[in-house]
């Protein structure tokens, strides 16, 4: 199906807000659009996503789902398996902390926020927003309140592709990886997902609202949450709820 429209914006509040106006409208979709810089980029979790002018790609995916909402949860952990094959192919190793939080060893690269509106009769509609550092200024980033890191930095300044060849590369990864979850679901992205998991056998502390739990982590269940082994019980987390922080 492709993208219908891609939208480049100097300037904008939010792509993600953008997109979800575009869930209004219905028709023309999918779309996607990006842009050099944001003023209020937004993160999971209430969190801002610093969006510096003309270093790092914001974007935003938009399109109807012909699947219930149920079946949709696992749409965010496949987004992230798109940025690590686009990275793959770049030349830089990357892992993804749950649910999709992209990291390198050197920090957190890029950060994906779903969104879902739903319209009666109609089918969901979802805005899959992507946040990748592509070269940011140390002193730019210093706002940041975790290690970060770029594409740049990764590759000691020497990337084959520029920004916008990045942009696109990583546009259509998303956009065919729509198009099968749509059609099979998240099974048959589940094997690729583990070799990039970056909690496996650790002891994860999950903070759920203003609680913090500390468990093992058991893996990702066949919806894509987290399962933790909490003093011997096991407690399912879906990624609406929880930041999660590995114990060193
Ligand atoms: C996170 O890791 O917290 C998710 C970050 C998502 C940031 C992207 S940038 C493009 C799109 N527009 C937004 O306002 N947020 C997402």
């Amino acid at each position: 199906m492709g993208v219908k429209d891609l939208v480049v914006f100097d300037v904008i509040d939010s792509t993600n807000d953008w997109a979800l106006e575009q869930c209004r409208y219905g028709d023309g979709l999918p779309r996607a659009c990006l842009a050099e810089k944001q003023l209020k980029g937004r993160g999971r979790n209430q969190r801002n996503w610093y969006s510096p002018s003309a270093q790092n790609i914001y974007m935003s995916f938009v399109r109807e789902f012909d699947r219930e909402a149920g079946q949709l949860s696992g749409l965010s952990l496949v987004i992230g398996i798109c940025i690590v094959r686009v990275l793959g192919r770049l030349g830089v190793k990357s892992g993804l902390k749950w649910p999709n939080d992209v990291y390198t060893d050197s920090g957190k690269i890029a950060g994906v926020l779903v969104e879902t509106r739903f319209k009666t009769g109609s089918n969901p509609c979802v805005v899959v927003g992507v946040g990748l550092n592509y070269s940011m200024e140390l002193d730019q980033g210093s706002e940041i309140d975790i290690d970060w890191t770029d594409i740049l930095r990764e590759l000691d300044g020497q990337c084959a592709y520029d920004r916008s060849e990045v942009a696109g590369q990583l546009l259509n990864e998303i956009v065919m990886a729509c198009e099968q979850f749509e059609t099979v679901g998240l099974n048959v992205f589940i094997e690729e997902w583990k070799k990039y998991d970056l909690c496996a056998g650790k002891v994860l502390n999950v903070h759920d609202r203003d609680s913090v739990i500390q468990g093992e982590y058991m893996g990702i269940n066949e919806q894509g949450a987290l399962m933790l082994n909490v003093a011997g019980k096991s407690q399912v987390f879906y990624a609406a709820d929880v930041s999660i922080r590995m114990k060193q």
